[in-house]
Parts: C-alpha cells; structure tokens; sequence
C-alpha cells in the first residue's frame, strides 16, 4: 500500500540543517532554523532551566500519568505571564487553557476545536507567515486566506492595506496575529497599530488567534505581551497559542499552552471539555517534563529572576548582533540600505533579497536561511560576521 505515496520535498525550514550538516565548507554558517545560539554557535539549557531540573530530580517520586490538560502549574503560571497578574479574565473564571506538545501542539488543538466550533469558518494569516502555520491549521481542515502585511521593496508593513482586507473579514472568521517578533520578517506591529487592530475587531467581530512564540525577545516580556493584552482585556473571545521552546529554551521538550479565552464560565467549561477530548483523541496527554520545569521556574522567586534576566541576555544580544550586520554591510560596500534590520524585533530578519540571492548565498558562500531570505540572528556571531557580511554584498 506504501507505494501510492511520493517522497516529499525536504521541509523549508528543518531541511536546513541536514543540508548545512551535509556541506563539508568549514566556514558554513547556519542561519536557518529558529534556535538561539551563543558567541560559540551552541544552543545552550539555560541556568534557570538547569537548576530547576536539579530540584524536579528531587521532587518528582512517579512517572503516572498526569491530568489531561497537563501540569496545572504550568498552566496558571504560564497564562498569568501572557495576560497579567490580576487579569479580569483569568479572575472570572473564563479562560480555558491545556498545555500541549510545543507551541505546534497548541496551534493544532487549537485548529481542530475551531473545526469543530464552525467547520466553514476562514482562517487568515499574514502574508507571509511561519511556513508551518499553513500544513498545522489547514490540516485540520480549515480553509486558508492571506491578509497583506510586509511589502519586501520597502522592509515596512503595509499597514493600511492589512486593515482594508481585515475589515472585510466575515464576523466569527479567524484572524492569525503574531504577538510579538513577527517570523518571518521580524516587523512587529507597533501599539497604535494593534489598538487599530482591536477596533476593527470589535466593529467586525473576528477572532484574534494569536500565535506567542517569542515572548521576551523582542523589547521585554510585559512590553511584548501588550497586543495579546489588549485583545484578552477588550474582546469576549481570543485564542492564544504559546510555545516555551524559545525563551525557556525547552525546544526538544515540546512545551506549549492552549488559551481560550471565552465569554463566561458555562462556556469555558463546555471548551475545557472539548480541548481536552481533541487532545485525549490524538495524543491523550501532553508530556509533563518541560511544563514541570517552567512550573517550577515561575513559581520560585529567584529561579524566576535568573530567567528573566537570561531571557534579557538573549534578547540585547541578538539586538546587538543586528546593529553589527547592518554596520558590517555598510563598512563592506553595500549599496542598498539595511538600517530596517535594526527595527525589526526578535530571532528573524528578512533581508528582503531575492531566492536567486540566498541560493548563490548557500551555494557559493556555504550560508544558509530561508529561500524567503529569513535569516536566524542568533546565527551570527563575532567570528562570522565580517564573512557573512562579505558574502553579502558579493551577492546584491
Ligand atoms: C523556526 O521558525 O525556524 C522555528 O520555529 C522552528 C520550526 O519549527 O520551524
């Protein structure tokens, strides 16, 4: 039976790194899949994280199964950092909330409950988005449209024409927003702009479903927290997914929540239920390490200080890794401007050159990101940079 298959094309983003491991140039750089590196190009278990693992080794006396919706801990301290200490929601009682296997898991349970709210409902995403938002929420079956949102020819968003298509988006259609350190492209919308964005929500009523993967690197994790904020604090329903792969550095532990923000308890109840069955009917429980871990680091005073701050560390060193490309460009000739690099926010940057440009970048120079020209900055380092910004500019 296996037969009637074709063997698919490499995935655009993890067929990355087996490429870059394959390339034998030992002065290949990686600047592809979204993973925070240090000055020696290692993804390293962040102190916080490590030492919580110390006392989860101390603690944890049974591997039984957990709850269905995963370790409540987690779940509540992970929901007070998105929404707020003393959010109205919460304190109401009308968010229902699951942990899931990485911010993909949320985005897929996510996908089936809206399947099940409304089988013919629209989900729009930006133009472009994360490569993966298409296969995790179009297989569930939903269909799929684009809204305007980054014009490659200026580095900038096309504001304006993002809120003329948005406001002809039906009343109950979806609206996927990135909440903070928009990947691809890495241009965030600013707070005049997400207020504009609530308004036409409230005049159209779509739903915001806002994907949170980043939180904490791109200004701070209350200032990047301000969108999904916003629309939680002033719209009956939003969907939330997050994801703790990046700023707790849990990527290989698949650790993620499901938020449901709903209109009152007797319906945060009946969503709770069916979270939990559309979770029980593909993977049953989600696996308890990585949400123990963050449990544990946000409910400890100092563990959650030390986190804090690593977060912080991240986020300033990518911010100064940008200004360093975007000088090095400059020093070696390039003729077109990147100052927008240093704009944008978080682990991406598109560098809006064409495919036929990153191609020559991966084949002739060994540097390798996204045919989109996405590049990872956390890829950068002092080492590579004067190359990378060399190999640039040969190819503009
Ligand atoms: C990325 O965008 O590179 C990361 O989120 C990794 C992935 O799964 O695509």
């Amino acid at each position: 039976m296996f037969e009637v298959l074709p063997q698919l094309p490499a995935d655009p983003i993890l067929g990355l790194s087996a490429a870059f491991k394959a390339d034998p140039n030992p002065n290949k750089i990686d600047l592809g899949v979204g993973v925070y590196k240090d000055e020696a190009g290692r993804t390293p278990i962040l102190h916080s994280v490590a030492k919580a693992q110390q006392i989860l080794l101390g603690k944890e006396d049974s591997k039984t199964y957990i709850t269905p919706q995963g370790v409540q801990g987690f779940i509540d301290g992970l929901s007070e950092l998105l929404l707020g200490k003393g959010n109205a929601a919460l304190l109401s009682n009308r968010v229902a909330a699951v942990q899931a296997p990485g911010g993909c898991g949320a985005l897929r349970i996510l996908a089936e409950l809206l399947k099940r709210c409304n089988s013919d409902l629209t989900v729009w995403v930006s133009d472009p988005t994360w490569a993966n938002h298409i296969p995790l929420i179009g297989n569930a079956g939903l269909k799929i449209k684009t809204y305007p949102y980054f014009d490659k020819a200026t580095a900038s968003i096309k504001f304006d024409e993002m809120m003329a298509c948005l406001a002809e988006v039906k009343s109950g259609d979806v609206v996927l927003l990135h909440g903070c350190c928009h990947n691809p492209t890495g241009a965030d919308l600013n707070r005049a702009q997400w207020d504009e964005v609530l308004g036409l929500a409230q005049k159209t009523g779509f739903v915001p479903f806002i994907d949170v993967a980043y939180l904490g690197f791109g200004d701070s994790l209350e200032d990047d927290a301000y969108g999904t904020r916003l629309m939680v604090n002033n719209l009956p329903e939003v969907i939330i997914a997050a994801s703790c792969s990046k700023n707790f550095g849990l990527y290989r532990e698949r650790v993620g929540l499901a938020v449901m923000v709903t209109k009152d308890t007797q319906t945060r109840n009946a969503i709770q239920s069916q979270i939990q069955s559309i979770a029980r009917g593909i993977y049953s429980m989600p696996p308890s390490y990585g949400g123990a871990l963050v449990d544990i680091i946000l409910h400890d005073p100092s563990l959650f200080s030390e986190w804090q701050a690593e977060v912080e560390m991240m986020r300033s060193r990518m911010q100064d890794l940008r200004g360093l490309l975007v000088n090095k460009l400059a020093e070696y000739g390039a003729k077109q401007d990147f100052s927008f690099v240093n704009q944008q926010k978080g682990m991406f940057s598109y560098l809006c050159i064409s495919p036929e440009q990153v191609k020559a970048m991966r084949e002739k120079h060994s540097v390798y990101f996204v045919d989109s020209s996405r590049v990872n900055i956390a890829g950068i380092s002092l080492n590579n940079v004067d190359s990378l910004a060399k190999s640039l500019v040969s190819v503009l």
